[in-house]
């Protein structure tokens, strides 16, 4: 188990680099990820180089058995960089540049940002490369975190030719595009400019190719660096931190470029789904990369400093939501950062080693999670412990994000919903592309997948067709790969798997904000009040919001129907044997009592069975080959009953009471469960006997 943090040494004297290793070893530290912002100490001037610091500190690191994750640190150019070479500047929607003054300051797409950030990385790999301390790599910082898109003329030539490759002719792209709408059509590629500010709308089939290239150009930096690193012959792994569910970067795409997936994680503690939340993106960025541990490589020992309002964490919360990611495959854990800053905008963070010294709450909860997690035994590789996957996919975010719908989605808020029905219940779920589905799942739920790429629509179909269920809707299977609507109506993918015919989005107004273009801007005229529709699964009354889609029956059976406005008596949920599976579709987005209710008679249908029967609320479980985590998140002490071994002390469990924010990692086969109530050995009291209230 990796544990450590960022490693800042360049804002401290000399003097205090002793006393951090010291103190590193004290607090169970193996690894830093050093130098991250540290171009301007390294490079002090164009052709002026300065190592020895780093020499020093690598060595003192090394001497002290800590590993080193060594940083590109090309996340921040120096002052000179801006001064001397403006063009690597980014800019706005506007054109307006981003200044100096901060970090990230830097256009992606800039070929003179790239050859000085290359030469800086290649002066770093030569030198490094072959040091045993330096263990991994850590390309960059949060790609695109500040600042997703750049508008710049950089980007300007950068997106022209890499329309040209993707479309090689500009018939191609007019197509791609529906440019005969509103007379875009382009006579050449030098017409195209980025999405800058217009009078209104832009081209939706545009933005979409816009977010991929924003991505692939944030990509092309890493996979710069990457090659960099690999032609100097770095061995090591290599790899930079992603921010889970992050809008502007489709790390489905980047997954396979990165040796270790590494992940930064915040959660808010004013989140009332934090627990959610968070383990939603554990479960996301494990199945990036099946079968290879990742890395998280931030987060905060404590409060941070860019919320508008920065509580600290509570007592155990810190072992609470580090268990979660250890559970959910992570074997690495790792904070920004290790010693408190003394200046700068990130003075307030808090850290390994806070500002106040040892001689606090969080140093002591620092060390001893350390010590816990240093004695844990060898875990397995998170493999394929879910039978049940959710879709989640980057370009359908972004497309079904876009404007002049019939409806604002939340696409993330949206799929998190459905995915805490099955968090809840105790049930390890992946979080994948459509493509991805196979016939190692059960059962697979895919909302809102607006946009189906023809190889996701086959993956889901052979799916249904070899034995799983599948629930999609509402909103889904509308539009191909370039956001244009397929021919024949809609649901044109699934519609045979899922027995039914789709005649109109019924959209329902939502809790959106209603707008219309005036000039530049887009002027709110009101919130439009949020119209429900009521219909009851499985004797649970619930009620839907955004749309209340018209779909006709075409083999489906009719599962429930709206009961009330406009959609009454037209089916709300429907369910077709196809194949030798089912496929089921939801036409409005549920209330939480309908989402549970529909999860639940999916679940029913389709076999799964949770890591634990019946999950006390407050408990979260997670499974990890034969590594079952259980964690309280809750406020008052519950018992759970789990048949196996635990994994710190060896001792057998049977049934284990829990106290807020403790964590148990257990050994416990999956042949084992699920667990019931009922196959505990009537003794299982004496088992209790002295247990805390
Ligand atoms: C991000 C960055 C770090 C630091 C932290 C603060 O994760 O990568 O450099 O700014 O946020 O929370």
């Amino acid at each position: 188990m990796l544990y450590g943090a960022d490693y800042n040494p360049d804002q401290w004297p000399e003097e205090v680099w002793d006393d951090d290793v010291r103190l590193m070893r004290e607090a169970g530290v193996n690894v830093v990820s050093l130098g991250i912002f540290a171009w301007s100490r390294i490079q002090p001037a164009e052709g002026v180089w300065d190592f020895a610091w780093l020499d020093t500190v690598i060595e003192k690191l090394h001497a002290g058995g800590i590993q080193v994750n060594l940083a590109t640190a090309t996340a921040s150019p120096p002052p000179w960089v801006s001064a001397t070479y403006p063009e690597t500047l980014p800019a706005d929607e506007s054109g307006a540049s981003f200044w100096p003054g901060s970090r990230q300051h830097f256009a992606p797409s800039s070929p003179v940002y790239r050859r000085l950030a290359g030469e800086l990385v290649r002066r770093l790999a030569e030198r490094y490369a072959q040091h045993p301390a330096v263990t991994m790599w850590h390309v960059g910082n949060e790609f695109g975190c500040h600042l997703p898109m750049d508008f710049s003329d950089a980007a300007r030539d950068a997106y022209r030719g890499w329309l040209q490759g993707r479309y090689e002719t500009i018939d191609a792209l007019n197509d791609a595009w529906g440019t005969s709408f509103w007379s875009q059509r382009y006579g050449g590629f030098d017409e195209i400019f980025p999405p800058r500010l217009a009078p209104y709308s832009h081209n939706p089939s545009s933005m979409l190719d816009w977010r991929r290239f924003s991505s692939d150009m944030l990509l092309e930096c890493y996979l710069m660096e990457r090659g960099i690193l690999l032609a100097a012959g770095a061995t090591q792994p290599i790899t930079t931190n992603f921010m889970g569910p992050f809008k502007p970067a489709d790390y489905a795409k980047w997954a396979p470029h990165m040796d270790v997936i590494a992940d930064d994680c915040y959660p808010d503690p004013a989140n009332p789904n934090r627990i959610r939340d968070a383990a939603f993106q554990r479960d996301l960025v494990r199945s990036l990369k099946p079968g290879v541990p990742w890395i998280l490589m931030e987060q905060a020992t404590d409060a941070v400093n860019w919320r508008p309002s920065n509580p600290g964490k509570r007592p155990g919360v810190l072992a609470a939501e580090t268990a979660q990611s250890v559970g959910r495959g992570a074997d690495g854990i790792m904070f920004f950062q290790w010693r408190q800053s003394r200046a700068g905008s990130e003075k307030f963070h808090s850290a390994m080693l806070p500002h106040a010294g040892t001689d606090t709450a969080t140093w002591r909860s620092v060390t001893d999670l350390g010590a816990r997690l240093g004695a844990l035994p060898a875990l397995p590789a998170p493999g394929r412990d879910a039978r049940v996957a959710v879709v989640f996919d980057w370009e359908n975010w972004w497309a079904i994000e876009g404007r002049d719908h019939p409806v604002e989605i939340d696409y993330l808020a949206l799929v998190l919903e459905w995915y805490g029905a099955l968090h809840k219940r105790g049930i390890m779920v992946d979080i994948v592309a459509p493509e991805r589905i196979d016939g190692g799942y059960d059962l697979v739920l895919a909302p809102a997948l607006y946009l189906l790429r023809d190889a996701g629509a086959a993956a889901l179909n052979r799916f249904v067709d070899g034995g799983g269920t599948l629930l999609t809707g509402p909103f889904s299977d509308i539009v191909d790969e370039h956001d244009q609507f397929r021919d024949g109506g809609f649901v044109t993918q699934l519609g045979p798997a899922l027995g039914i015919r789709f005649e109109d989005f019924g959209a329902l107004g939502g809790a959106s904000t209603g707008g219309m273009g005036v000039g530049a801007q887009v002027a709110r005229v009101g919130t439009i009040a949020g119209g429900r529709v009521d219909f009851s699964v499985g004797g649970v009354e619930a009620t839907g919001s955004l749309v209340a889609e018209v779909v006709h029956p075409a083999g489906a059976e009719v599962v429930a129907s709206f009961t009330s406005g406009a959609a009454a008596g037209s089916p709300a949920l429907t369910r077709h044997m196809y194949g030798s599976g089912e496929a089921w579709y939801v036409a409005t987005m549920p209330d939480a009592a309908g989402i549970d209710a529909v999860v639940g008679a999916l679940v029913a249908a389709s076999g799964v069975r949770p890591i634990i029967d019946d999950l006390p609320a407050g408990l979260e479980v997670a499974r990890r080959g034969d590594l079952v985590t259980v964690i309280n998140h809750g406020d008052a002490t519950v018992e759970v009953g789990l048949e196996g071994t635990d994994a710190e002390t060896g001792a057998a469990v049977v049934l284990r009471a829990l106290a807020p924010q403790e964590v148990l990692f257990a050994w416990a086969p999956v042949d084992a469960e699920p667990q019931t109530p009922e196959a505990f050995p009537e003794d299982a009291s004496v088992l209790l006997a002295g247990r805390k209230p």
